[in-house]
């Protein structure tokens, strides 16, 4: 499903409401609601909405597990770090019990740093499978998501469910895999912006080159894949695409 919103605000917004809405229903049906975070500048107004009122007090924190589908292996204060950006634009603000807040620890090896991250995965779901209630995840304007980039060797990966990706010497990182990700109940992905209508319409319409778009990787087995897109991004789109499988979301978010 596509919905489209009239701006980036009102998308931030809608994302918003899609994690209090699965927030509750994974409460209630398990006592518990884990959510993946992504990293990137565009979902930083959904965690601010998070972090204020009426977001902030329609979710049970006390039961949210927060973990990452991807990070940099960066010290936890460096600007790169996307559990630096979720802390400062949500966690620091919200009652979530620290022991609660999974950070993927990559500052030694990444395949140490994957392989840790995946043991925790694993002793969270137990027995179970390894089904996140959320993840949220961006779009890179190469194709990539989370840091799932074209071309490398971590596409490939049918197993494990962390894997390290070296982008160069300075650029390390740990990402969800593939497997891993579409086991979630719901996979939302915050598209906005015109630079990144070209790489939408390839994913969404182009034919299938996962290797070269890594975002087409993404389908869940059985969750739902959500893509939550602003009007700008979803410029190029065809009539066709949209009449199939889209919602025009037209409301409006007042700036504060
Ligand atoms: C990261 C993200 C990455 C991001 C895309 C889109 O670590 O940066 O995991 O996959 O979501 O690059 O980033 P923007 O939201 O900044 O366009």
């Amino acid at each position: 499903m596509i919905q489209i919103y009239p701006n980036q605000e009102a998308l931030s917004f809608g994302a918003a409401r899609l994690f209090v809405r699965q927030a509750g229903h994974a409460c209630k049906d398990r006592g518990r609601f884990s959510v993946a975070l992504s990293g990137g500048r565009t979902p930083q107004r959904t965690y601010e909405f998070l972090a204020q009122p009426p977001f902030r007090d329609q979710v049970a924190w006390s039961q949210t597990h927060v973990f990452w589908g991807d990070e940099r292996c960066v010290p936890p204060e460096d600007p790169r770090s996307n559990a630096r950006m979720a802390r400062l634009h949500l966690l620091e603000k919200v009652p979530l019990p620290p022991h609660q807040i999974h950070p993927i620890f990559c500052a030694q090896s990444p395949k140490e740093a994957a392989q840790d991250y995946e043991d925790l995965l694993r002793s969270f779901f137990g027995e179970g499978p390894p089904r996140l209630d959320l993840i949220f995840l961006g779009l890179g304007e190469d194709g990539h998501t989370a840091s799932l980039f074209p071309q490398r060797p971590v596409l490939k990966e049918g197993e494990r469910w962390a894997a390290e990706t070296y982008l160069s010497q300075q650029d390390l990182r740990v990402t969800l895999t593939p497997p891993l990700i579409n086991q979630a109940a719901v996979v939302a992905f915050l598209v906005a912006g015109a630079t990144k209508a070209p790489i939408l319409k390839e994913v969404l319409e182009g034919p299938p080159h996962p290797h070269r778009y890594p975002a087409q990787l993404i389908h869940p087995s059985s969750g739902r894949l959500q893509w939550l897109v602003d009007k700008e991004a979803a410029s190029q789109l065809s009539r066709a695409l949209l009449r199939a499988g889209s919602e025009t979301v037209v409301f409006q978010v007042e700036r504060k």
